[in-house]
């Protein structure tokens, strides 16, 4: 005879498993967690999503793997939460890695778990967020749990430009692990706690003598200063998932869609004469190009984007008459702003972005040039800067430029010049166009002049003041067409903002081609 069971009975059985589920890899493993500073998988997903908007999928699935010790080992839901909420009222998809089960380790079934999640993204033209705390391919596994690592990394690839991608380093990411957020749009990693590496410190010491702690190798400070690979980086969990909430406001859902649109806080209309001071009348004095973004954008409000890496260049996101923008800018305060490998890949990833993502790019131009020296010829600096006059030439989003103070050379071209499809360039009239800088132009063009002269030096300093003189000005290149407009600097924000009303509906397109061959 069937054995019928209560409603009760099946909904007590129901909630049985659904809190075994819940508690992961268990109390002790979570209190672990707890001690280590760290949020669980769910606490996480709690502090990203608005509030009961979490809806978990997958919590019954469990791992098929019964080699080494593995068959006893079950864990309902395996090492991964996945589902959907909401952020800032809008859908978004999260995957959250759980490190009280075997170590956050990507089965074969936490890969499905993944990859689930990762379509019903893209299906349904919503952000992905994963929350990233796990060993690595589950060793036990072996080639089964590679290839759900290969499965994401084929989404991450197919969606890329498609959703917005962010990757959130909340625990340990080693070896190959590591791809996968590397193919997403932005990494934030939390201080002290988020580790990116390729190898770890025992391989390094074995294969080459060489002795670095873990956090030396792949910490926060690292990926956030030297390598770029994190694009954000917070003191503590909690901060760093309220960054991310952040920056979504910022984004379109997909790529179909507009980047939300908030009421100004700001008076589009807004005169500045402040911005007639901030530069200094000697070209060879710098200043900070963050307090002219501040000042021309709505609210001042900046999300600056890779701050500690490559800080000759500033990019990042703002709203102008409430609608969001991707700046980009050099920082003269820092290595006079020039361009060098670092900032012209950092800018270019920037750009494409920006492209992808139907984000209107505001540049901000004063660049002496690309970095002259050996270092920088044989870091392939050709092939880097390509990367950025590339980036600008193919991108069909609203181009407006101003050129601030100096534009120099082939750094004039790539910052969103007219060349390039720029769609409005304006000048302030401090603005200086040229081939080169005038010191080393007279030093061409004036050689033998210089040099059979009586003082040298003074007659370099006298061509030098001509040559200035002549080009050390926006009208040349206003005669030209190149320049739009020159604007007094106390009007920039209208005009920019006006500029991108009058561009709203462009309509710009690519030859057909299967995709294009940046320089990588
Ligand atoms: C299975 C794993 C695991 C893994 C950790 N665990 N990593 N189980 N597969 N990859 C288990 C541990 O055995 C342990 O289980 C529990 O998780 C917690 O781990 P601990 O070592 O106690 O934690 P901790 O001291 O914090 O160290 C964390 C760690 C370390 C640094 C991540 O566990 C570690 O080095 N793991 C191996 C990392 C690795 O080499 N992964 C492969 C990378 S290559 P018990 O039950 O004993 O507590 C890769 C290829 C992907 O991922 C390719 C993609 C292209």
């Amino acid at each position: 005879m069937v054995n019928i069971r209560a409603t009760s009975e099946r909904l007590e059985e129901l909630r049985k498993l659904r809190e075994k589920s819940t508690l992961g890899g268990g109390q002790t493993r979570i209190d672990q967690q707890h001690a280590r500073g760290k949020l669980t998988a769910r606490e996480r997903i709690a502090v990203l999503m608005d509030e009961n908007t979490f809806q978990e999928l997958d919590p019954f699935v469990t791992h098929r793997a019964t080699d080494l010790g593995l068959a006893d080992k079950q864990f309902l839901g395996d090492a991964v939460v996945i589902g959907y909420g909401k952020v800032n009222g809008r859908t978004t998809f999260v995957f959250s890695q759980d490190f009280t089960v075997l170590g956050g380790s990507v089965s074969e079934v936490v890969g499905e778990k993944i990859c689930k999640v990762m379509d019903l993204a893209a299906k349904n033209g919503a952000p992905i967020v994963g929350l990233n705390d796990s060993g690595g391919a589950r060793i036990q596994e072996g080639v089964t749990s590679l290839a759900g690592y290969g499965e994401i990394i084929l989404r991450n690839t197919l969606f890329s430009g498609v959703v917005p991608q962010i990757s959130v380093i909340m625990g340990p990411a080693a070896g190959g692990a590591v791809y996968s957020p590397s193919l997403t749009d932005f990494i934030f990693m939390v201080n002290g706690i988020g580790q990116m590496y390729i190898t770890g410190p025992d391989v390094i010491k074995a294969a080459t003598g060489e002795e670095v702690t873990h956090e030396e190798l792949g910490g926060w400070l690292t990926h956030f200063t030297k390598t770029g690979v994190a694009h954000f980086a917070s003191e503590g969990e909690e901060e760093c998932l309220k960054q991310v909430r952040r920056l979504l406001t910022f984004l379109p859902q997909n790529n179909g869609d507009d980047p939300p649109v908030f009421a100004s806080p700001d008076d589009a209309g807004r005169i500045d004469p402040e911005l007639r001071e901030i530069v200094p009348e000697d070209p060879n004095k710098s200043y900070d190009m963050k307090e002219l973004i501040q000042h021309i954008v709505d609210a001042g409000d900046f999300m600056e984007v890779q701050e500690g890496y490559a800080r000759n260049i500033i990019v990042g996101y703002a709203r102008m008459n409430g609608k969001t923008v991707g700046i980009v800018a050099q920082q003269p305060a820092y290595l006079a702003g020039v361009l060098d490998i670092e900032a012209s890949t950092k800018a270019a990833r920037f750009v494409r972005f920006c492209d992808a993502f139907n984000i209107p790019l505001v540049t901000l131009v004063d660049v002496p040039g690309f970095l002259p020296g050996s270092d920088q010829e044989y870091g392939g600096i050709i092939r880097h800067g390509a990367k950025l006059l590339y980036a600008y030439a193919e991108a069909t989003v609203p181009k407006v430029s101003v050129l601030i103070r100096k534009a120099y050379g082939g750094a004039y071209i790539v910052m969103s010049s007219k060349h390039l499809r720029g769609d409005i360039n304006f000048a302030w009239p401090s603005a200086e166009i040229a081939v080169m800088g005038p010191d080393a132009a007279v030093n061409v063009i004036f050689r033998d002049e210089i040099k059979q002269s009586e003082n040298q030096e003074q007659t370099r300093e006298k061509l030098s003041a001509e040559y200035h003189d002549r080009f050390a000005n926006p009208y040349i290149a206003a005669s030209r067409g190149y320049i739009d407009d020159v604007i007094d600097p106390a009007e920039t924000r209208p005009r920019i903002i006006s500029a991108l009303a009058m561009l709203e509906n462009k309509r710009e397109t690519l030859p057909p081609k299967k995709h294009g061959n940046i320089p990588l």
